[in-house]
């Protein structure tokens, strides 16, 4: 019963591309060096704390394991999947102990699966995003409709005593930082939520927050109504541990939108609804995932803004955008809010990002219709009206205002602060393929900075403070590079304050572009 709600919903919380033509591999024709190992192929190597080498000594103050989310395998058997997010989940690990030395891993996640996947040599029947190639038959889909979507690849995330890893769904894995094993599935009430039927409570987010100033983190659950005349509900929950939860506020919503990410200040948290929905009815009237959810341009984005203390929901309107992730969001004084996200003005980047249009380097460029723009929406709680904020670039970086995949010094979370560090794909109009790190300033517009290499595919940076720094910009950007003339990969240091490479480790293996991830201190 719960397989096949969750199979209705995890199935359209991104994007499916059943629309998408599916088109058997042919050669590849590529003049991105070495694409082949960055994005939409197959890498089934793993490793168990195995030594790199640095080229220079590492500070002695760089200490934790940095993991990652990602994905690296499309293709089982005979079969493969066609949305680029349905690749098995494969998690990144690099640990630095403090005495000198690195280690590094990396492993496909053992959910259930990947071992009936592994064992019958084919794509077990889960429920997946986008559409297989070949098809399930019809009782393989009853079959998938039953287990639902078990594929966590998006996050990892600390919730105070437990290392999990998600997606937008509600449900999560617990996992052992040291081996990288899976360990249990948690699928947490929320007391006094009342999350099961007539509601269906699969909906959730890759991208929880800390309370600020507080050990708790805070996260949302999306409930969709079953019955008639009844309304979609959205819950912000406080996270005590990763089983202890509690419901701050919950409130209906005429549509459930899909949010991916959300934003935190100290008194509350901000949710941007985009005019992108969940279309409960139009999946049980003919049973196609593609149409589930629904792009509705012509139709505002809805904000809706809870104050932390006592659960109070204020509505607000703006243009209609899309984004898949909040920035940063800090309260300019009593009556104003600035939330600061990424914009990609439409919904459908997703849906045509299939695995035949990556491996294809003319339909892989013609992917971003047009690039993500950096916006602040400035909430006047006064009068209940929203200003739109643009960011100029300096003619000498025309791209440092779009990009997506933006991290920060967590220390500024929920304040103000003026350093993004982000992900810019296509950066000369051209080949999706040229990417480039940037540094945004959003306190000042001629300061931005980025950090590129010919033929070096970039993805998501992670800010590590310097100890002793006073600066928000001291410290390091960790990232993994893949070098596509040489057919390798490495661990980048940056320096964050001027953009260089001071430090990097060649790995034993490549690593496909993965998601997202964060450095634990253990
Ligand atoms: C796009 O990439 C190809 C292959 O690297 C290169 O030949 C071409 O010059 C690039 N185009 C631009 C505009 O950079
Ligand atoms: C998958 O198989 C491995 C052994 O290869 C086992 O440790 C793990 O628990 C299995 N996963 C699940 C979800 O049962
Ligand atoms: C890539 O896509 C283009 C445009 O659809 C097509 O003309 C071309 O044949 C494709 N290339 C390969 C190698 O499939
Ligand atoms: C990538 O784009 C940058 C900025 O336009 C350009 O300077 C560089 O030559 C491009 N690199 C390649 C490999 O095309
Ligand atoms: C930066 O540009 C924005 C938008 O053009 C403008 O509102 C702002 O005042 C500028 N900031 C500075 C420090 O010049
Ligand atoms: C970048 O900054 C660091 C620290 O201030 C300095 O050591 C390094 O020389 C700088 N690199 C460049 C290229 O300016
Ligand atoms: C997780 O967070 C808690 C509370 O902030 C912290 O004490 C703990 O060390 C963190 N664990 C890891 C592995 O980062
Ligand atoms: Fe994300």
């Amino acid at each position: 019963m719960m397989g096949s709600i969750d199979f209705v919903f995890l199935c359209s919380f991104t994007v499916s591309v059943i629309w998408a033509a599916s088109l058997s591999p042919k050669t590849i024709e590529d003049s991105d060096p070495g694409f082949d190992l960055y994005m939409g192929y197959d890498n089934l190597e793993e490793y168990d704390n195995h030594p790199i080498q640095f080229d220079h000594p590492l500070p002695d103050w760089l200490k934790g394991s940095l993991i990652r989310n990602g994905v690296g395998r499309y293709e089982v058997g005979n079969r493969k999947v066609e949305n680029l997010l349905d690749g098995f989940a494969k998690i990144t690990k690099w640990t630095f102990p403090g005495d000198g030395t690195t280690s590094f891993s990396t492993k496909f996640l053992r959910t259930s699966f990947y071992n009936e996947s592994m064992s019958s040599n084919d794509i077990a029947p889960y429920a997946t995003l986008g559409p297989l190639d070949p098809p399930f038959t019809l009782e393989e889909t009853l079959k998938a409709l039953e287990n639902g979507m078990d594929n966590p690849n998006v996050n990892v995330y600390n919730f105070t005593e437990n290392i999990v890893v998600l997606y937008d769904l509600w449900i999560m894995y617990n996992i052992d930082p040291r081996t990288l094993n899976l360990q249990e599935k948690i699928n947490a009430d929320v007391p006094n939520a009342k999350m099961g039927f007539p509601y269906a409570s699969p909906i959730s987010c890759a991208h929880p927050l800390q309370e600020i100033g507080t050990e708790h983190h805070l996260t949302f659950l999306g409930s969709l109504a079953l019955l008639p005349g009844l309304k979609h509900k959205l819950t912000l929950v406080r996270v005590k541990s990763s089983t202890d939860r509690e419901m701050i506020a919950q409130w209906e919503v005429e549509n459930m939108p899909y949010m991916h990410s959300f934003s935190v200040t100290k008194k509350y948290a901000i949710f941007l609804g985009s005019p992108y929905f969940y279309e409960i009815q139009r999946m049980l009237k003919n049973l196609n995932m593609a149409d589930t959810m629904v792009w509705y341009p012509d139709k505002p984005t809805m904000i809706y803004l809870v104050e932390l203390s006592t659960g109070k929901v204020q509505t607000l309107q703006t243009e209609c955008m899309f984004t898949m992730h909040h920035i940063n969001a800090f309260e300019m004084d009593d009556q104003h809010i600035a939330v600061d996200v990424s914009d990609f003005g439409e919904a459908g980047v997703f849906s045509r990002a299939s695995v035949e249009v990556i491996r294809n380097q003319t339909l892989r460029n013609s992917l971003l219709k047009s690039q993500p723009v950096i916006k602040r929406y400035i909430l006047n709680l006064k009068d209940n009206t929203v200003d739109v904020m643009k960011f100029p670039s300096p003619a000498r970086l025309p791209f440092s205002s779009n990009f997506d995949l933006p991290t920060i010094n967590e220390k500024y979370r929920g304040k103000e602060y003026c350093f993004v560090y982000g992900f810019s794909a296509m950066i000369d109009g051209i080949n999706y393929s040229n990417s480039s790190i940037v540094k945004k300033d959003m306190c000042k517009n001629t300061t931005d900075r980025a950090w590129f290499m010919k033929h070096h595919y970039l993805m998501e940076a992670w800010f590590v403070p310097f100890p002793q720094g006073t600066a928000e910009d001291d410290g390091y950007l960790l990232t993994p590079v893949l070098d596509g003339e040489n057919r390798k990969s490495y661990l980048a240091v940056i320096d964050a304050r001027n953009m260089t490479l001071v430090n990097k480790a060649e790995l034993p293996t490549t690593v496909p572009f993965n998601i997202h991830g964060r450095l634990f201190d253990l």
